[in-house]
């Protein structure tokens, strides 16, 4: 693929594009200690739920590499007050404390930086299994023709390799089917229209850019045969917690007979949170909001929302697709939402 990778490792150090800058400048981050780390994933230099856990696990690698305490309980403590963190600087995607968790349990049996360093390359090797996986699972939905609306960037900018919702376009595109994808702008900090189009436009697929709220005619046109988007978290009850604005366009695909469909690798699953209502939903600064010829009123910032399971259509996972009722078919399929860990040393 013609694009610029999230997030670039050697072995020792970690660099990540800054997606504030795109698609204007291509410019890396180079990640040396937890300040900086918390401050690209808080500032969305690094975003998306996927490239977020990966990310934090690196730069917990590396932010452990300063002095490494050899004391076991020492090196434990010290993992524990950095990986806290990393862990508060965004709360809704669950794959950032999936991926802390992860490094932990490898920590706890191997307490070592050639372990952690282990378990946050294998946290990114499984991730680009999962997405190629995904994206077999979810093509044959993309029919010939057919017109596929998609919110924010769950591309491979949010994840890596082809991305999460994005998978099913690319291997269809790459084996010759013909279709349309629709991006939503996705305000207010343009996910869809900043990068969601850029990387799909830079594969060569054929993109067309929408308001959000345009949503709703192009699917009373008859322009829409599917809504696929991706997630930060689904819960027990297969609730799907996504960028603010997903919620309206399942609501969309119900009144007008879309099939919407969720992306989600086992990594943004949450069997412990029954449903998305106790999910903590990341409130954002009034000024993404406020334009410069906005009124100075009391301003509103949800990052994401809650599309009810009840709406939702299908669940794309790397093990297949689930089908309502989604809880049984998340816990048989996903289980405790844990892969198998690298951590064969025990
Ligand atoms: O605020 P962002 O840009 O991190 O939000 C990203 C999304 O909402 C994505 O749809 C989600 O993280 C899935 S990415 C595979």
């Amino acid at each position: 693929m013609n694009l610029p990778r999230a997030i670039e490792w050697d072995g020792t150090n970690l660099r990540l594009l800054d997606q504030r800058r795109l698609p204007g400048e291509i410019v890396y981050l180079t990640i040396t200690g937890i300040d900086q780390a918390v401050d690209a994933i808080r500032t969305l230099a690094v975003r998306g739920a996927p490239a977020i856990g990966i990310a934090a696990a690196y730069a917990l690698t590396v932010a452990m590499s300063a002095d490494p305490p050899a004391q076991r309980d020492a090196f434990l403590a010290r993992l524990d007050a950095l990986a806290a963190r990393l862990r508060a600087s965004r709360p809704t995607a669950v794959n950032l404390a999936w991926a802390l968790e992860r490094l932990r349990a490898r920590s706890q049996r191997q307490p070592t930086l050639a372990a952690l360093r282990d378990e946050a390359e294998h946290i990114h090797r499984e991730d680009e299994a999962i997405c190629h996986a995904i994206g077999r699972h979810g093509a044959g939905l993309i029919t010939p023709g057919c017109g596929v609306l998609t919110h924010c960037n769950a591309g491979a900018l949010a994840v890596s390799a082809l991305g999460t919702a994005t998978a099913p376009m690319y291997l269809q595109h790459a084996a010759g089917v013909r279709f349309r994808v629709f991006v939503d702008e996705t305000r207010p900090l343009l996910q869809g229209a900043r990068l969601t189009a850029w990387e799909l436009d830079r594969a060569g697929l054929d993109v067309t850019l929408i308001c959000d709220s345009a949503a709703a005619s192009l699917m009373a046109a008859g322009e829409i045969q599917l809504v696929l988007v991706g997630t930060d978290r689904v819960t027990a009850n297969g609730d799907v917690v996504n960028k603010i604005g997903t919620l309206g366009l399942a609501v969309l695909c119900r009144h007008f007979g879309v099939p919407f469909y969720v992306a989600c690798p086992s990594s943004s699953y949450d069997p412990a949170t029954p449903s998305g209502i106790a999910v903590p939903i990341e409130q954002r600064a009034a000024g993404e909001v406020l334009g410069s010829s906005a009124a100075a009123v009391p301003v509103r910032n949800p990052a994401f929302d809650v599309t009810p399971a009840e709406l939702v259509t299908g669940i794309i996972t790397e093990h297949g697709i689930i089908h309502p009722p989604l809880a049984a078919g998340l816990r048989r399929l996903i289980g405790d939402g844990q892969p198998a860990s690298s951590s064969s040393a025990t």
